[in-house]
């Protein structure tokens, strides 16, 4: 039986394409349900002698690619424009064994009982960054969120918690992120030709030298855990440790280059996204009363100095931050995949070279799945158990987010922490959109909050 073409979206050049890029990032909603209500849950996009792109919103598409052979895709070379930022060297880059490898090595520091010692660290950071909140004082919450979950990564990943050079670290890292934190400012990522080194008067210049400073106290910070003895380095349970421990198949370590772009790579990767998480997490709660009110009375029901276990077992949080994260989902797609090799997706056999890209956002709003998408209602999750092809805010298959059981914690346990001593309010009533920052999406940087209470 012959099969109805893809639907085909026209490739753009010059102006048309600028205007068209433009579009994507500063009115990211509205293109990607434009595109949808145009051309469906699986279309193509041409260009002139390269093979198409895929983009899909589509279950079925989704489990054929999330279940096929890794083998099958190349991820790296997607990701090549994130090496500015992560180096070539990270998860992010690699691909096939070396990417496996990797993933194997780093996975159990983000399960299990490391991710559970994680807790206490959690919860102490979350106290120590929010007490510097003032009654009747608005504050944007966004910059308290970051704070806490760049202090936990670092802690994650370094195994530092203070000293002067984790100190700078932090500051340099928080300031290196403000690059790109509104929409146009983001444009630095995705036109390339911006990137222009003219000082540090200049956005990029400023960016470089702040790259470089971190890239030096990486270094410094490498060179001090190299003379480290080997029990002194297996005594660490940071991820640092491990990687300086980690030897391939021929006996052969780390390189300095690998171990910087690798940690790197952990750090922004593990606290940007988690970060906007959490402020969407505090709006949507404060933003509905009854959402706030149900959360209280579950997290009541623990009694106090609740066990950080029962917590992370909630129902109803659980079900609110699914919620937070299908509505506006931070990454509002996945990497792009590369076929390597031919490949059957929903029937149709796509040539080497295709790119596939899945769209999380449009995924998420698909009524069939959603219905009234846009309304926030964290009872859908309590109502049905969603397959993995149909809830993504961290992807799928072997690229699937690595962090997501870190990141669910810290979501879980910094919200009922912040509730369990502060009574907080939006300082405005308006509906938030989520706008662009940096590769994701996140509510606007002004969002503010007001502390009514503090509880005893
Ligand atoms: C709410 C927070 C987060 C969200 C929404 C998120 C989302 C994602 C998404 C969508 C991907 C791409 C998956 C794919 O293409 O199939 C990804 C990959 C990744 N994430 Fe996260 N992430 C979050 C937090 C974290 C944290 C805390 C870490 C910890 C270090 C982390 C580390 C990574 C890494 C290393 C990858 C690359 C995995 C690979 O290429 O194999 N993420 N994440």
């Amino acid at each position: 039986m012959k099969q109805t073409p893809i639907p085909t979206a026209k490739s753009s050049s010059g102006l048309r394409r600028i205007i068209r890029q433009m579009n994507a990032l500063l009115r990211p909603l509205n293109f990607m349900e434009e595109r949808k209500r145009k051309y469906g849950d699986f279309y193509q996009i041409t260009f002139k002698n390269s093979p198409p792109t895929i983009m899909t919103s589509n279950p079925q598409a989704i489990e054929d690619i999330f279940t096929a052979s890794p083998d099958k895709f190349e991820v790296g070379k997607g990701n090549k424009g994130l090496s500015f930022l992560v180096g070539d060297h990270s998860l992010l880059l690699l691909d096939g064994k070396a990417h496996k490898n990797r993933r194997r090595l780093l996975m159990p520091s983000f399960h299990g009982e490391s991710l559970q010692e994680c807790s206490h660290k959690i919860v102490s950071i979350t106290k120590k960054v929010c007490d510097r909140w003032q009654i009747n004082e608005p504050f944007k919450i966004r910059p308290y969120m970051q704070e806490i979950t760049l202090r936990v990564i670092l802690n994650v990943v370094f195994g530092l918690d203070s000293g002067s050079r984790y100190e700078r670290l932090r500051e340099l890292l928080t300031k290196l992120l403000e690059t790109f934190n509104t929409p146009l400012s983001s444009s630095l990522i995705f036109f390339p030709i911006l990137q222009k080194d003219w000082g540090k008067f200049s956005p990029w210049g400023r960016f470089l030298l702040l790259k470089e400073e971190i890239r030096q106290l990486i270094y410094a910070e490498i060179k001090e855990r190299r003379s480290l003895s080997t029990s002194e380095k297996s005594n660490r349970r940071d991820i640092f440790s491990l990687l300086l421990l980690a030897r391939d198949e021929n006996g052969e370590g780390m390189t300095n280059e690998e171990l910087h772009d690798e940690l790197i790579a952990l750090l922004f990767a593990g606290h940007e996204t988690t970060a906007s998480g959490l402020a969407w997490l505090f709006y949507w709660i404060h933003y509905l009363p009854e959402v706030q009110d149900k959360l209280r009375f579950e997290l009541d029901s623990l009694g106090e100095n609740p066990d950080y276990k029962e917590i992370n077992n909630l129902p109803y949080l659980d079900a609110v931050i699914s919620e937070t994260l299908r509505i506006y989902p931070i990454a509002a797609g996945t990497f792009g995949r590369r076929l390597t090799t031919s490949m059957s997706v929903m029937g149709y056999d796509l040539e080497p070279e295709t790119w596939l890209l899945i769209s999380i956002y449009s995924l998420h709003h698909r009524e069939d799945l959603y219905p009234n998408s846009k309304q926030f209602k964290p009872e859908r999750f309590l109502q049905k158990t969603y397959s993995p092809y149909e809830y993504i805010p961290f992807g799928g298959g072997n690229r699937r987010c690595l962090g997501s059981a870190l990141a669910l914690l810290e979501m879980k346990l910094v919200a009922a922490t912040v509730l369990s001593r502060f009574q907080l309010e939006l300082t405005s009533k308006r509906q938030m959109l989520p706008v662009r920052r940096g590769l994701t999406l996140a509510p606007p940087a002004s969002f503010k909050m007001i502390v009514k209470n503090k509880i005893d």
